[in-house]
């Protein structure tokens, strides 16, 4: 089995830039209401899924990551571990809503065709995540010190980040009326600098490098300085987030 990523719940939100806190515009559109049923589709630490039940909905969440379900049963969500490209709800949930998590997944109909089973005839799909062009700098640098150093450039883009007109067109095609949907740029703050960010995010592309994987840090950070790092030496990735709400 190869190199797969890997989820410490500790460092999740403050490595990679206050996932949760700037993913809440999208919970504006989801517009929870009270006694509403709501899948949360990759629900990592269930941060945002608890402002779900904060509002009255009774919510279910789903994670593909052990440590990310445990660490939210732990807090007292219902999240149960299952993959995203393998739902299995009938009918159920009057809302399938998703942060952050979709541009992990790279078989996106099969994530879209299991939400269409999840939902309740008229039931909406409203989420955010990568769009084309998402941290497109960070991709380039890696990109260009695999291939110096002789690695698996695969590894340096493991995502989707769709176009709207791609993603509307799959939203379309699984039998979704697309209400809106945006893409837009988030400068993302990296609080704890761009190497941590990179090794949350990236490790499987940097560890393919054994001994050599500082070496391959260190060309990649430098590479990134004139796009990413401020004056004072703050971080800021490149993020791009593509924002939807559809209805069947
Ligand atoms: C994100 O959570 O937005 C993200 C994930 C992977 C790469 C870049 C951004």
């Amino acid at each position: 089995m190869g190199d797969k990523q890997s989820w410490n719940t500790d460092s999740y939100q403050k490595d990679t830039g206050f996932v949760s806190v700037l993913g809440a515009g999208v919970v504006e559109w989801l517009d929870p209401k009270p006694g509403e049923r709501i899948l949360d589709l990759g629900c990592g630490d269930g941060v945002l899924t608890k402002s779900l039940i904060e509002v009255g909905a009774d919510v279910i969440g789903i994670d593909a990551s052990e440590s990310f379900v445990e660490t939210a049963n732990a807090s007292g969500i219902d999240v149960r571990l299952m993959d995203g490209q393998a739902l299995d709800f009938d009918h159920e949930f009057d809302a399938v809503f998703t942060s952050a998590a979709l541009h992990w997944m790279l078989e996106p109909e099969k994530v879209i065709s299991g939400v269409v089973n999840a939902l309740k005839p008229g039931g909406r799909f409203v989420g955010e995540f990568g769009a084309f062009g998402n941290v497109a700098a960070i991709v380039s640098a890696m990109r260009a010190v695999g291939k110096s150093m002789g690695g698996d450039i695969s590894l340096a883009y493991p995502w989707f980040f769709p176009t709207v007109a791609q993603y509307s067109g799959l939203l379309e095609k699984h039998g979704f009326v697309v209400d809106k949907i945006i893409s837009f740029a988030r400068p993302t703050p990296v609080p704890n600098g761009i190497k941590t960010w990179l090794s949350v995010m990236c490790g499987p592309f940097f560890r393919q490098f054994g001994e050599r994987e500082d070496k391959a840090y260190d060309l990649v950070i430098d590479a990134l300085k004139p796009s990413l790092q401020d004056f004072e030496g703050n971080w800021t990735a490149d993020y791009v987030r593509l924002r939807f709400k559809a209805h069947l």
